[in-house]
Parts: structure tokens; C-alpha cells; sequence
């Protein structure tokens, strides 16, 4: 798909909506997702009130999980009995949520999927020390995998995380950043952990050295075309839709796809420039904002995106068909049409 997906097209190859497909995309692994949605639950159960309190705000979020999901699905090529990777799939997503915390607190953010988040509510402090929780928390699953391999990845998606987000800090109002920073940092911040996520399934399913090469492969790709279409949603989605404020990353000088695009197609253009010159301006900030609406930006955007979930079917392609390669096939398409 090359074409950019209005906000009115809600269907995704023979779904009536975005939902449906999620739920098409979880069917194979409901099991093991409820599984991890009640290690979940039982974290809230703490001695500590205050810490029950913050857990259960944190982990009774709406996510679309698709991680967790990512790591089931990928155990799904090779016999196996699905329990490593239910526990690896529960890690996955505690680090995915504290990572959330900490960037929000980080970034001083009032929303997250439509919710208050923690630092807002509580505090930076508190959100800081809640984050922390659950990356310990994270990794006591994960070393229950019993598999070096795995927590050595993990260990190296923390740090992937980690200097990602410091990058995006320091570059913030850098206007002269290649698509090529981009997309380094686009991977440590996102793509990394899909690809662990794949990676880790299939090497808990004990599956063959090629067939995790093409997961991981797969994870990589999906995680890359993920994070594009999360930048462009910044720019043409709408607040209700993607539960936070839209134009946040130009807001805060966070060069992103559309802006790079931008900027390569109007070379003569100064008002991104401008504004990452003078952020309290608002002036300016619309004007960049109407820069990076412009249809052929998003369209170009898309384009980019799809060149990942191409890359992402052509890993798949490989694999025994069954349920697993098509809700991940599935999964594929669902991250560009995903308003959300
Ligand atoms: C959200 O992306 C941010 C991340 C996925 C990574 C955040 C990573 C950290 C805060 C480092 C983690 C720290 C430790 C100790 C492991 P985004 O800002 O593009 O998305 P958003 O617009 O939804 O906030
Ligand atoms: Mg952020």
C-alpha cells in the first residue's frame, strides 16, 4: 500500500474496521495474552498501597499489546509449549510501559492513551521510581526464561532504549539531522524492542537458526514502519484518536520523518528552521505545521513506511504459512491503517 490512508478509510483488507483486525491478529495467542494480562493484574496486589495504587493506574491500560503479541506469534513455528514465551511476553510489555513512564516524565507529558499519566498525577519522582519497579520487574521475568541468549538481548534492548531516547533529547531543535540519524534512532527507540520481541519467541520455541533470523528480521522491519506511522499520526491524526496531543513532536523540536521530508522537498522553505530557532513563537510553529500536513509530505511519509512492511512480508514470506505468519502478515498492514 502507497497510498495514504484517510481518516475515514477504517477498513483493513477484508476488516470492517482496525478493531476487527486486532482481535483477527490476537485470535491464535488469546490465551497466552490473558495469561499475561493476569501476571499483570497480580502485580497491582502489593503490600504497599501507594504502590498498589500507581501499579494499577499503570497496568490496566487499554494497549493494543502489540508486543507481547509479536513475541507469542513468533513462538508459533516450531512445537513448543507456549510457557517461556508467555513469560517473555509479559516482559516485553512491562518494559514497553515503563519505558512509556519514563519518557513521559521525561517529557513533562500530561496524556497518554487518553489517560493522565503518572507523573502528572503523582509526580516526576514517584513516576521515576514506579518505572524503575517495573523494569526490575521486567527482568526478573525474563532471567525465568532461563535463556542467557534472551536476557542478554533484553539487556541490550534497555540500553538500546536508553540511548535513543538520550539522542532524541540532545538533537531536540536540530533541524540538520539525515534521515539516516533518523532512522538510528528511530530503531533504538522503537524498533529494538519489536525486534527482541520476535527474536526472543522464536529462540524460546527452540525454533531453527533461520527461521528466528527471519522473525527477527520481520520485528526489525514492522518495528520501523511502527514508529514512521506513529510520526505521521502526530501530524495528521487527531487527539481523540491517538489518546495525546497531536504536533507534539514539532512542539517540542523532535525532528521526525515528515519534517526530514519536508525539508528535502521545499529546501527553500525557513519556517521549520525558524520556529526550531524561536519554539515560543506560534506563530511560526503553525506554519510548520501546515508544511508538514501537506498531503504530499504524508503521502511520501506512507510510501516510506510501506518500503518496512514490504521488507516485513518478504521475511514472512519464508516461513511454513499458517496462523501465526498471518496475523503476523495481518499485523503488517494493520500498523499503517492503525489510527490509534
Ligand atoms: C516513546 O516514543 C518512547 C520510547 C518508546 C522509548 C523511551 C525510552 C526511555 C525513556 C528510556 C528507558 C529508560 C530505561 C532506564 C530503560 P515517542 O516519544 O516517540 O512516543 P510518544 O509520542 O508516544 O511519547
Ligand atoms: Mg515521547
Amino acid at each position: 500500500m502507497s497510498t495514504q490512508p484517510s481518516s475515514e478509510v477504517q477498513s483493513v483488507n477484508g476488516f470492517d474496521s482496525p478493531s476487527d483486525a486486532l482481535a483477527y491478529i490476537h485470535s491464535p495467542v488469546v490465551q497466552g495474552l490473558e495469561r499475561v494480562k493476569t501476571s499483570l493484574r497480580d502485580m497491582v496486589n502489593h503490600k504497599s498501597p501507594f504502590l498498589a495504587q500507581l501499579l494499577d493506574h499503570a497496568l490496566e491500560t487499554k494497549g493494543k499489546r502489540v508486543r507481547p503479541t509479536l513475541t507469542l506469534l513468533a513462538a508459533g513455528f516450531h512445537p513448543n509449549d507456549g510457557k517461556r514465551a508467555e513469560t517473555m511476553a509479559t516482559a516485553v510489555e512491562l518494559l514497553h510501559i515503563a519505558s512509556l513512564i519514563h519518557d513521559d516524565t521525561v517529557d513533562q507529558s500530561e496524556v497518554r492513551r487518553g489517560r493522565a499519566t503518572i507523573s502528572k498525577v503523582w509526580g516526576g519522582n514517584a513516576a521515576v521510581v514506579l518505572g524503575d519497579y517495573l523494569f526490575a520487574t521486567s527482568a526478573t521475568y525474563v532471567c525465568d526464561t532461563g535463556n542467557i541468549r534472551v536476557i542478554r538481548r533484553f539487556a541490550e534492548t534497555i540500553k538500546e532504549l536508553s540511548s535513543g531516547e538520550m539522542e532524541e533529547m540532545v538533537v531536540r531543535y536540530d533541524a540538520e539531522q539525515s534521515r539516516e540519524q533518523y532512522f538510528t534512532r528511530i530503531y533504538e527507540k522503537t524498533a529494538s524492542l519489536f525486534t527482541t520481541a520476535t527474536e526472543s519467541g522464536a529462540v524460546l520455541s527452540d525454533a531453527p537458526e533461520s527461521t528466528v533470523k527471519l522473525l527477527r528480521d520481520y520485528g526489525y522491519s514492522l518495528g520501523m514502519a511502527f514508529q514512521i506511522v506513529d510520526d505521521i499520526l502526530d501530524v495528521e491524526g487527531l487527539t481523540d484518536e491517538i489518546g495525546k496531543p497531536v504536533g507534539n513532536d514539532l512542539r517540542h523540536g523532535v525532528l521526525t520523518l515528515p519534517m526530514i521530508l519536508a525539508l528535502e522537498r521545499w529546501p527553500d522553505s525557513t519556517v521549520i528552521r525558524d520556529y526550531f530557532a524561536e519554539p515560543s513563537d506560534e506563530t511560526l510553529l503553525e506554519s510548520a505545521m501546515e508544511l508538514i500536513s501537506d498531503p504530499k509530505v504524508i503521502t511520501d511519509s506512507y510510501a516510506v513506511a510501506e518500503q518496512y512492511c514490504q521488507s516485513a512480508r518478504d521475511s514472512i514470506m519464508e516461513l511454513p504459512k499458517n496462523r501465526s505468519r498471518d496475523s503476523l502478515e495481518a499485523l503488517i498492514d494493520y500498523v499503517v491503517v492503525r489510527r490509534s
